[in-house]
């Protein structure tokens, strides 16, 4: 794994756009997995910069995002449709036919829903980069602490603890979903390779269990241990908690050096 540690959350974006954009450049019919949450939006916002200085074409570009709460439709203020066009999609180039957020309206044959989004995927041809958040409680997507390390997207029902990081947004708590439709970890795993940011001291803990802690279902963002192209990037509030720090610096010194393509 790569970690590396920038001095804020505008440095953190502005890297996680570099390696996005590079990405996308090297391969115009890219498939991107899609996060949603307060932290990806510093990225969304450097991407659009790129895209409206004629830098970024997403003209041939996939998507498929991670997830989306049950019992919200698309024009739903909180939902994650809605996100995505208030924060990407309307500002960028991305063909409408090629943007795939789970459906938050379905409300029977749960699994058959689920098992055709992953079909859709690998139709796709898999998710080339897969950008991630990380919840307090490690959770990825909406994979909650004990979620199977092998899961798919499916049915998921919401923690104690992500209703209370996410109803703020909702007038109260009565209105917050109880359940989301997320990729799995397995999904997340598939993908060629993984972007983790992070942001601020309330994820120090769960960034270095994720890092260095046990792999473990009680931490989701621990079974990144196991993914073979992941780079963390996150601020010097979300490294406190992590022991290593000068070896990551050391390692990132050498992948300049010697694997630099893994930095583009
Ligand atoms: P946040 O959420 O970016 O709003 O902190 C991250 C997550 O819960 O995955």
């Amino acid at each position: 794994m790569l970690v590396v540690i920038k001095k804020d959350y505008e440095e953190v974006s502005r890297e996680a756009a570099r390696m996005v954009a590079g990405a996308v450049r090297s391969k115009s019919r890219i498939v991107l997995g899609l996060a949603t949450g307060s932290t990806p939006l510093g990225l969304y916002k450097e991407l659009i910069a790129l895209h409206r200085a004629g830098d970024l074409d997403f003209s041939r570009a996939t998507s498929f995002n991670l997830d989306e709460y049950l019992g919200l439709s698309a024009s739903h203020p909180q939902s994650y449709h809605f996100f995505m066009k208030q924060n990407f999609f309307s500002h960028v180039n991305f063909p409408p036919d090629n943007i795939h957020i789970p459906d938050g309206t379905i409300s029977h044959d749960y699994d058959a829903y689920c098992e055709r989004y992953e079909q859709s995927i690998k139709a796709a041809g898999g998710i080339d980069l897969q950008i991630l958040g990380i919840g307090r409680n490690g959770h990825v997507g909406f994979n909650e602490p004990t979620s199977s390390l092998a899961s798919r997207t499916r049915l998921k029902a919401l923690s104690r603890e992500t209703v209370e990081d996410n109803r703020h947004s909702f007038a109260n708590e009565s209105e917050m979903p109880k359940c989301a439709i997320t990729m799995g970890i397995g999904t997340i795993l598939d993908s060629r390779r993984v972007l983790l940011l992070a942001s601020g001291r309330s994820k120090a803990a769960a960034v270095a269990r994720a890092i260095e802690g046990p792999i473990t279902s009680s931490v989701s963002a621990s079974a990144l241990q196991m993914h073979p192209d992941v780079t963390f990037i996150i601020d010097e509030d979300a490294a406190y908690s992590l022991t290593q720090r000068d070896y990551y610096r050391h390692v990132l010194e050498m992948t300049h050096i010697f694997t630099p393509e893994r930095l583009s």
